[in-house]
């Protein structure tokens, strides 16, 4: 449809609707209620009324002054003047989609919640992914932790599950959360960093709250950079309820995990991509949709019982741990599928407004006090955010489920409630609407945690909140030696570019109770001698952990169906290349639902060794080799001797290389390698599978092929990293 925004708007739900009608303000259903579909229509103002001309403004005489009453004109332009909203406060970038959650099995020997009813039961979702910490024109690839918040336009109501791609957070308490952001925002006087927490405020604050130890842990990981929206796993973090027919509660943690995997980039990827394409994590995430590469996501449950958390060594209410796998394993329930791209990025990305709050039967809070402070901000915020309190009418977020209430009036009122009857009980409107009652309606569970109401009101924390360093460790010791050192090489990083030496001594002392050799590391790397004393301990003596080593933890134990499904290969190409073995690649790779683009000098289209003509769809100074996941160099003597005289060759091989992506290189190629100076020779029985550089001569171009398809399963070959970089 020449006025469509999506090709995936062919995928109707409940939600989206079917596809609009062409040259139709259609008004069917959700979505499809409020889709605008131009084509074939005439220009007309806000009222309706046709407009003439767009191109001037109406003149007393062709040179005479304009006048006050060209309606058309001024509503134009007013309406232009109000086109921005403030942005979230945090969270401000973000992208999102349409798409299904497909229960396996029904759940309702623990809950009541519509979507886990039965096997197959399908609910449309909303999904937004965001960065945190920048504003909403910040790039996508900064170190952060990533917002996964998902809208279940379910039978009984939205039920939002807003959560992140780390399971922990910084802070046990809502009273400090504006204190966090304010600290990990851009300092106020400057305004700088935009997107980073590598600067003085953000390590003041977190180096004297040491209870934020365990979630730094997470955001220098390599799970803070994320290779895409797909291949990262979402957490609800804090504890929930689960509440079935009969009124009975289990707590309940969710996960979603990644089915192609949870993969991570390196820094130094990170750093160019946020300057080669800022959009990178937005532009994969539609591209994949378009491309119908779905981005496939399953939901897990940890159950557990108030018996069994009352035997934990840590707090479940605390959001700074974690409950390892080990202790309550992660039950598979169902499936999300995102499959569908929104129309208008500002009426359904922008607009979109999640909140914890947002629960449906079935599902109940937990005490944890970071959640509560929750439930209360996101409608406060929202308020602001989309000026007034009738936001829940806009329709990505009204529900598929009916709305009746005696709410009324406010700002941009749009529901046209008939009848002189707005309270309740009333008798003139035959007791409309009624309450459902506890059989139908949301009813709270009634138990509470061991609510000691004799204890009166406190400002204050359950003893296990104060073991702040026990499961710091657990993380770090179930990291690969790699990702260790990854961690220490983010924190040295990080520290580096405090002002403030304090600060950086401070963040050290607390590493010490975390892990000494990681705190030494960090030292060395910052020339810090001799080591700050280790920060005193606020509980001494924290019970036993039941679990010292959770290999679940480690990206490596994640790698999904290990398919390559939505991968990015670059196959460089120049005049004189061999067509054959490009086509061979191009195919395989495809089979496989992996992108190979041909990257050239330039784009266009060149001819290949046998006189066939390819096209280069992409050139090495728009698409540098870090925007790629893997690298094929075909042979042919001319095309190789073009590339070799070419600087953006090398850089784009190096970066290949010291981002440990597989690299194939086929017969002549080889010398390419040899120039950028990497560990090859021009031996020709050289063949270096195992480190993920495939080195064949063009006449095994098939088998070749299939060995790098292996090799770019593994995603990366950290065997040959080296740090500092060789090249
Ligand atoms: C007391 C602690 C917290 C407060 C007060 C808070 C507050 C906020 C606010 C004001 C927004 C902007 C919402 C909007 O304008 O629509 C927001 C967004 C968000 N928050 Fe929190 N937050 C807290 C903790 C957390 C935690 C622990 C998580 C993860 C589990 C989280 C996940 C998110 C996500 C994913 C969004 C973005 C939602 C979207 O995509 O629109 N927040 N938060």
């Amino acid at each position: 449809m020449p006025t469509a925004s999506t090709l995936s708007e062919e995928n109707g739900s409940d939600k989206t609707g079917s596809v609009a009608p062409e040259g139709v303000n259609s008004t069917i259903d959700s979505l499809d209620r409020v889709r605008v579909d131009s084509s074939g229509q005439r220009l007309t103002t806000n009222q309706g009324v046709p407009v003439a001309d767009n191109q001037n403004s109406l003149k007393y005489g062709v040179r005479g002054p304009a006048l006050l009453e060209d309606f058309i004109l001024r509503e134009k332009i007013t309406h232009f003047d109000h086109e921005r909203i403030p942005e979230r406060i945090v969270h401000a970038r973000g992208s999102g989609a349409h798409g299904f959650f497909e229960a396996y099995e029904p759940l309702t020997q623990y809950t009541k919640a519509a979507p886990f009813k039965e096997a197959g039961k399908i609910t449309p979702v909303f999904v937004r992914f965001s960065t945190v910490a920048g504003e909403r024109g910040s790039k996508d690839t900064a170190r952060d932790v990533r917002g996964f918040a998902v809208k279940f336009y379910t039978d009984e109501g939205n039920w939002d599950l807003v959560g992140n791609n780390m399971p922990v957070f910084f802070i046990q308490d809502a009273m400090k959360f504006p204190d966090l952001v304010h600290a990990v925002k851009p300092e106020p006087h400057n305004a700088m960093p935009q997107a980073g927490s590598a600067h003085d405020t953000f390590w003041d604050f977190v180096s004297l709250m040491p209870e934020s130890t365990h979630m730094l842990m997470w955001v220098m990981s390599d799970r803070a950079i994320p290779r895409s929206f797909a291949t990262m796993q979402g957490f609800g973090v804090h504890t929930f309820r689960l509440v079935n027919e009969a009124g009975d509660s289990v707590f309940v943690k969710f996960h979603w995990s990644p089915k192609y995997g949870t993969h991570s980039l390196v820094w130094d990827e990170a750093v160019k991509i946020s300057g080669a394409d800022p959009d990178f994590h937005r532009r994969d995430l539609w591209e994949r949709i378009e491309s119908g590469a779905f981005p496939e996501y399953e939901l897990g449950v940890q159950i557990f019982t108030e018996d069994q958390a009352e035997q934990f060594s840590f707090d479940i209410l605390d959001s700074t741990k974690i409950i390892p796998e080990e202790l309550i394993p992660v039950q598979p329930v169902g499936r999300m599928v995102l499959n569908r791209n929104p129309d208008n990025f500002f009426a359904e990305t922008e607009q979109v407004a999640f909140c914890t709050a947002h629960v449906v039967p079935g599902i109940d809070f937990s005490n944890d006090p970071l959640l509560a402070g929750r439930i209360h901000s996101y409608v406060d915020t929202q308020i602001s955010r989309l000026g007034g309190p009738n936001f829940h009418e806009i329709p990505i977020n009204s529900p598929i489920a009916p709305v009746h209430n005696n709410q009324r009036d406010g700002m941009h009122r749009q529901a046209i409630h008939r009848g002189r009857v707005s309270y309740e009980p009333n008798s003139l409107a035959g007791g409309c609407p009624f309450q459902a009652g506890a059989a139908q309606g949301f009813v709270s569970v009634s138990a509470s945690i061991q609510a000691k109401e004799e204890q009166g009101k406190v400002r204050a924390k359950p003893e296990k909140f104060a073991d702040h360093y026990t499961q710091a460790r657990l993380f770090f010791e179930s990291q690969s030696p790699v990702e260790q050192d990854h961690i220490a090489n983010a924190f040295r990083f990080e520290l580096s570019k405090l002002t403030v030496p304090a600060i950086r001594e401070r963040t050290v002392a607390m590493l010490r109770n975390a892990s000494e050799a990681l705190a030494r590391k960090v030292a060395m790397g910052l020339g810090m001698e001799p080591l700050p004393e280790a920060l005193p301990l606020a509980l001494p003596n924290p019970a036993q952990p039941e679990v010292t080593k959770s290999p679940a933890l480690s990206l490596l134990a994640r790698p999904g169906d290990g398919s390559l499904t939505g991968r990015k290969v670059a196959i460089l190409v120049a005049p004189g290349v061999e067509g054959e073995a490009v086509a061979t690649a191009q195919a395989a790779l495809l089979e496989q639902g992996v992108v190979a683009r041909l990257v050239g000098p330039r784009i266009g289209r060149m001819p290949t060794a046998s006189g066939d003509v390819i096209d280069a769809d992409a050139s090495m100074e728009n698409e540098p080799g870090f925007l790629f996941d893997a690298l094929i160099l075909p042979d042919g003597q001319e095309a190789v001797a073009a590339l070799a005289q070419d600087g953006h060759t090398m850089e784009f091989i190096k970066d290949q290389f010291r981002h440990c992506k597989t690299i194939l290189a086929l017969g002549a190629s080889r010398q390419l390698l040899v120039k950028a100076g990497l560990p090859v020779s021009m031996d020709k029985s050289q063949a270096q599978g195992g480190t993920g550089l495939i080195l064949a001569e063009a006449g095994d171009a098939g088998a070749a092929i299939a060995a790098f398809i292996e090799a770019m399963a593994m995603h990366r070959h950290f065997g040959r990293e080296m740090d500092p970089p060789l090249l």
